[in-house]
């Protein structure tokens, strides 16, 4: 068997794009026989940005209620919350001690905000808190503790898998052999969402879908994709629509080929907003009810994750007891 781990931190709304892009291979690959997933919130790390006590709450159970709405199965994926974990923190400090400086300075990251800061004019460090700084650590600590072969992420995130392959190594080289080296696992098929005005979705850029937002507030915010100003008898390309790029993902193939010839027909963006915003809320319809009931009920999410936490620790406690003895405590 072969271990398979990802989180998601709750830093905004989770997205029509997070979805596609992270929660829908995660659970297909989940159903795969030879893999154990190990999914969760990634709370710690959304500290990073959050100061704000009761949206950072409402964002955590939001981020466990979306997985568990879609059709994760706590009794087959262990699932929990990241700060349930303590000798994940003990770890992310041995695993701190082994990090040169150097090499946090070059994550991809914190090396953006430092060249943003730097092409305004700012001190380079301003707005960096340290956990900010430390992310890669705290994320090589949640894929060592549990063994991880394989992480299912987006492309921004493949460089802080090879900082935790390298700690992986370091630590090996002076400890003995102690931690697999884990590798990733990125969707090529998966497109990457566009948003409202036609750049990644994403929550920093404000242009999202919310996955379960209620009928009319979805409506109004598919109308305000952007396209061109052709009129609708003029034959249009799917290549380069985003309408079309939504659509793909929700819809059917025999309604795929046939929106394929309505396109080169000539169709009205008013009427491919209407459809695709009927293939969207068929998909969401249950999960969104779902959503609802979790949401309205924490002590339900919180049964669940920390069933999910003593699982986890279940790995954590020993293995963290192993790497203490080797370290010399
Ligand atoms: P955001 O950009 O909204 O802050 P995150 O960085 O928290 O999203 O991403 C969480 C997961 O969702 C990652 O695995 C990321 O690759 C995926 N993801 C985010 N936005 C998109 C998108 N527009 N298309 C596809 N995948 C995405
Ligand atoms: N850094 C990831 C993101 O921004 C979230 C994350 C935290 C994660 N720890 C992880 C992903 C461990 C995979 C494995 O999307």
């Amino acid at each position: 068997m072969k271990t398979i781990l990802t989180g998601i931190k709750p830093t905004g709304e989770i997205h029509l794009g997070n979805y596609i892009g992270a929660i829908k291979p995660a659970l297909e690959l989940a159903k795969i026989d030879d893999y154990s997933p190990v999914y969760f919130v990634a709370d710690y790390h959304g500290l990073t940005k959050m100061t704000d006590a009761e949206e950072f709450r409402h964002l955590s159970y939001g981020v466990a209620a979306t997985w568990l709405a879609l059709g994760l199965d706590p009794n087959k994926v262990i699932f929990y919350r990241q700060s349930d974990i303590p000798e994940i923190f003990e770890l992310n400090w041995i695993l701190s001690c082994l990090s040169s400086k150097g090499l946090m300075n070059r994550a991809h990251a914190y090396k953006a905000i430092v060249d943003e800061n730097r092409s305004v004019g700012r001190e380079s460090d301003y707005g960096v808190n340290m956990g900010l700084f430390n992310y890669p650590i705290l994320m090589a600590a949640d894929i060592l503790m549990f063994k991880t072969d394989v992480v299912p992420v987006g492309k921004d995130q493949i460089q802080h898998i090879e900082i935790a392959r390298d700690l992986a190594e370091s630590f090996n080289h002076l400890y003995g052999k102690t931690f697999v080296l884990p590798e990733y696992n990125i969707q090529e098929e998966t497109a990457v969402l566009p948003g409202l005005d036609g750049r990644k979705m994403s929550k920093s850029y404000g242009n999202t879908i919310p996955l379960f937002e209620e009928p009319a507030k979805l409506q109004k915010l598919i109308n305000k994709i952007k396209t061109d100003s052709l009129p609708p008898e003029s034959p249009k390309d799917t290549e380069n629509s985003i309408l079309f790029m939504l659509y793909k993902e929700f819809a059917t193939d025999a309604e795929i080929e046939e929106m394929k010839e309505r396109y080169a027909k000539g169709i009205g963006w008013g009427e491919v907003k209407q459809e695709l915003f009927q293939v969207i809320n068929r998909f969401i319809e249950r999960p969104r009810e779902k959503y609802k009931e979790l949401m309205a009920s924490p002590a339900t999410i919180d049964r669940i994750l920390k069933e999910g936490a003593e699982k986890a620790r279940a790995i954590s406690t020993p293995f963290l007891q192993e790497i203490k003895d080797k370290v010399g405590f």
